[in-house]
């Protein structure tokens, strides 16, 4: 069976989840562009969006809808051609219309597990549980007569793990999307010892058609991105711990924050990158993890504190930040908490006394934005890292540590056969993070 062949019937897992529906969207309009295909105008393609909750599965459609109006609007010219033979599509919204209607039509949003039964390709974006995930794969391989390929989003359960307990004999693959799929260029693709060439042979193929890059993985959970961020994570609340004894819990988020993102020229600093993902999704990577990893805990007090206390972070449904170690107002920093005060301490009311802790950024700083569109950037990064080590004052010293710890960890994850190569932590890094440089680098020795 051929790729396209493959892709006549595929059902979505968790269709109407934060990722979920992010690859229903990519699969839908794929599955499209396969069927208008001449050699496959006959043939019957069908997309099951299956979500167990019916509330979240129309909320889905809304969405999906949305989107293939703005994907449709930038590939017009594409579209006229596909449409050439429709001589009654004139306008551009007759084009966009039909587009959408056309997508739309392959897909069947569906509560029960029976509709994969006939699938080719399971892609699977269901809540982060192992035994809902081999319950699931379980159920539908039983039940199949296709032999299906099973694609998981797993952020941190070993597809061998998968493949071993619900028995799928190799047809399991990690496809690792970052969120949100639709905007995010990244995917992690992890083959076990025992995953067939032929499902990565098809995931390298759709990858490239969806126009993303794709890094290979070694089968150890929570793969490149998570095993870099994770331990990274850990820094900081460790650094977060010592800074205590010198000032407030909140001023220590505060410093932290700041360092990690200001001083080394990341996108946000630790603490709302933990908030982004989520405190209740770090704590769960961290727990499958820490099953995994024999030399090190990975493993944070902290963060089992800031969840019994019901700070979390991660995201409304509206896709607006919750409050977690910072409070947000307008997706602006508006305050840090204050674990000893169990309160927020508002960011004004904090900010001189840190930066004077801190100090001067070094000399030749250039924020985040600008120096991922500065074509100079290693010579910019070069210089400033320099000035960096000749700067004697608390934000830099933080800084070079925290580089050098973030070094350290990229470099682990290539000696302990996580990621294959230096390039592929450092494509991670600056593909699924959006960092402006890798964490291994020649600026940080
Ligand atoms: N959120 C992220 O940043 C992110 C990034 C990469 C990978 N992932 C992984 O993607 C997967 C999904 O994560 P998410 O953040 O989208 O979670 P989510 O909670 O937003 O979505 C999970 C979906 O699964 C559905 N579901 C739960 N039980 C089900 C069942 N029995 N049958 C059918 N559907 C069921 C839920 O209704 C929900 O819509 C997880 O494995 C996660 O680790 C998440």
């Amino acid at each position: 069976m051929n790729y396209d062949e493959k892709f006549e019937n595929v059902t979505v897992l968790g269709a109407a989840g934060k990722m979920g529906s992010g690859i229903l969207l990519l699969t839908s309009m794929e599955m499209f562009d396969i069927s208008v295909k001449p050699e496959n105008k006959d043939k019957q393609f069908t997309l099951y969006a299956l979500d167990i909750s019916q509330k979240a599965l129309s909320g889905l459609v809304k969405y999906v809808r949305g989107q293939l109006v703005k994907a449709a609007e930038k590939k017009l010219n594409v579209l006229r051609g596909v449409y050439a033979h429709r001589a009654d599509l004139i306008d551009n919204a007759d084009i966009i219309n039909e587009y959408v209607f056309d997508v739309m039509s392959l897909i069947r949003p569906v509560t029960t597990l029976e509709s994969a039964y006939e699938s080719h390709i399971v892609f699977e974006a269901a809540s982060e549980n192992p035994d809902l995930k081999v319950k699931m794969f379980s159920q539908i391989n039983q039940n199949s007569k296709v032999e299906p390929w099973f694609f998981t989003n797993t952020s941190s359960i070993p597809i061998g793990y998968l493949n071993k307990e619900a028995n799928l004999g190799g047809r399991v693959l990690g496809v690792h999307f970052y969120n949100p799929p639709v905007v995010q260029k990244l995917v992690e693709v992890i083959k076990s010892d025992e995953t067939k060439p032929e499902l990565g042979e098809l995931a390298t193929q759709f990858i490239k058609n969806l126009r993303k890059i794709e890094v290979p993985s070694y089968d150890f959970a929570g793969f490149i991105g998570n095993g870099h961020f994770m331990r990274d994570a850990l820094y900081g609340m460790s650094k977060l711990e010592q800074l205590k004894s010198e000032m407030s819990f909140a001023e220590a988020v505060y410093c932290v924050n700041k360092v990690s993102q200001d001083f080394m020229i990341r996108p946000m600093g630790i603490f709302q990158l933990i908030d982004y993902v989520g405190i209740d999704v770090c704590q769960f990577i961290m727990k499958v993890m820490d099953g995994y990893v024999n030399d090190e805990t990975i493993h944070s007090p902290l963060l089992d504190t800031m969840m019994e206390i019901n700070v979390k972070g991660g995201q409304n449904f509206d896709g607006s930040q919750k409050d977690g170690f910072i409070k947000y107002e307008k997706g602006r920093i508006a305050a840090y908490w204050d674990l000893d005060k169990k309160a927020y301490v508002p960011a004004d009311e904090i900010a001189a006394k840190c930066d004077a802790y801190l100090g001067e950024l070094p000399a030749g700083h250039t924020p985040w934005k600008a120096i991922v569109r500065n074509k100079a950037k290693n010579e910019v990064l070069s210089a400033y890292f320099n000035a960096m080590k000749e700067t004697d004052n608390n934000g830099s010293k933080l800084a070079l540590a925290y580089l050098k710890k973030s070094k350290d960890i990229g470099l682990k994850l290539v000696s302990d056969k996580v990621a294959y190569t230096p390039e592929d932590v450092n494509t991670v890094l600056l593909t699924g993070f959006f960092h402006a440089f890798g964490p291994i680098n020649d600026f940080i020795n």
